[in-house]
């Protein structure tokens, strides 16, 4: 099955998200993403019908507003989109710097899906002030307009009349989520990019997150969070402490472009981390999920792909 994406979005979910599926529960009430990006996990919860509402949050104004207009706007924001696109090819290059000076002085989303449909590889880059200013990609020209619409009407039949969208810090989000929700978090990754992360606006601090999960497991809160990870034996970032009480998945997302390159057998993994409530619900242990070299994930027949190890790490 193969799942709507419109927005190319460098650190999406989109290729874990079937195996991240797997450790919520087969139906709940609403799935709530406090650092929702491109929401590839909402997206999957509701392909399989598996939550009844959803709760789709991010700091990066333009990029919740544009997933508002793709849910409940699909035929004008596609009308726009082709129309953007359609303009382009007298001078592509000059084109594209146009509209993303406008984007830059107005935060319009719907500019904002052509850059990010442009850009380079799909991954935004801000500047010290905020402004969006990765290049374009000189070699394509980004998804046609019936691709696109094709994206952005399967996003909108998936999630219209069922979701909300906000764009808070996550901490105001948690405080008002409740015992049915299941939360999945994932926050900027502290490892890969030092002080200043030119991927997102912000980055989150390590101690107040890590307190933040602390309160939730008192309030008996339901939540995964996907937290940084490993390259061969290259660990990123600090992982979560014991004292949380997760259970620790390890996922295989794949080699690092840099290893490819190189031609080194280093794997990227990435760590999913289960809250206590939802470890028992679904009855999980510790695992290491391996993804056979060349194959993509496929949601709903996902089983065949992994072999699953016996368990490495116990929280
Ligand atoms: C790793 S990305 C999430 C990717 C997402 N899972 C997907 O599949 O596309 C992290 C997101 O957190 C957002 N973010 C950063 N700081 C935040 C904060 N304090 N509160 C809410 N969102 C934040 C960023 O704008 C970014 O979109």
């Amino acid at each position: 099955m193969k799942l709507p994406h419109p927005i190319q979005y460098q650190g999406s979910k989109r290729v874990l998200a079937s195996i991240i599926l797997r450790y919520f529960p087969s139906k709940f009430s609403r799935l709530v993403e406090p650092f929702a990006g491109t929401a590839a996990i909402s997206i999957a919860c509701a392909a399989m019908n598996r939550a009844n509402s959803y709760w789709i949050n991010d700091l990066n104004r333009p990029l919740i507003e544009l997933l508002g207009l793709i849910i409940n706007h699909p035929n004008e924001l596609s009308d726009f989109y082709e129309k953007l696109w359609s303009q382009q090819h007298d001078d592509p290059i000059e084109h594209y710097y146009r509209v993303r000076e406008d984007f830059n002085r107005t935060g319009d989303p719907q500019l904002f899906l052509y850059l990010l449909a442009r850009c380079v590889k799909g991954s935004v880059r801000y500047n010290v002030e905020g402004l969006f200013n990765q290049s374009p990609d000189k070699r394509r020209h980004g998804t046609r307009p019936k691709t696109m619409r094709e994206n952005i009407l399967g996003f909108s039949y998936l999630l219209k009349g069922n979701t909300i969208t906000s764009s808070l810090d996550y901490k105001d989000v948690l405080l008002k989520i409740n015992e049915d929700d299941v939360v999945y978090m994932d926050p900027p990754y502290q490892g890969v990019c030092g002080d200043r992360d030119s991927r997102y606006f912000s980055r989150i601090v390590y101690d107040e997150f890590v307190l933040i999960l602390a309160k939730l497991n008192a309030r008996n809160i339901r939540y995964a969070v996907s937290y940084d990870g490993r390259t061969g034996n290259k660990t990123f970032g600090a992982g979560l402490p014991k004292d949380l009480f997760l259970t620790l998945i390890e996922l295989e997302a794949g080699r690092s472009t840099q290893a490819t390159l190189l031609k080194r057998d280093s794997i990227t993994v990435e760590s999913l981390y289960l809250s206590p409530r939802l470890a028992v619900e679904v009855a999980a242990s510790p695992h290491f999920h391996r993804r056979h070299v060349n194959e993509q994930l496929v949601l709903l027949d996902t089983r065949g792909h992994y072999a699953a190890e016996a368990p490495r790490r116990i929280y």
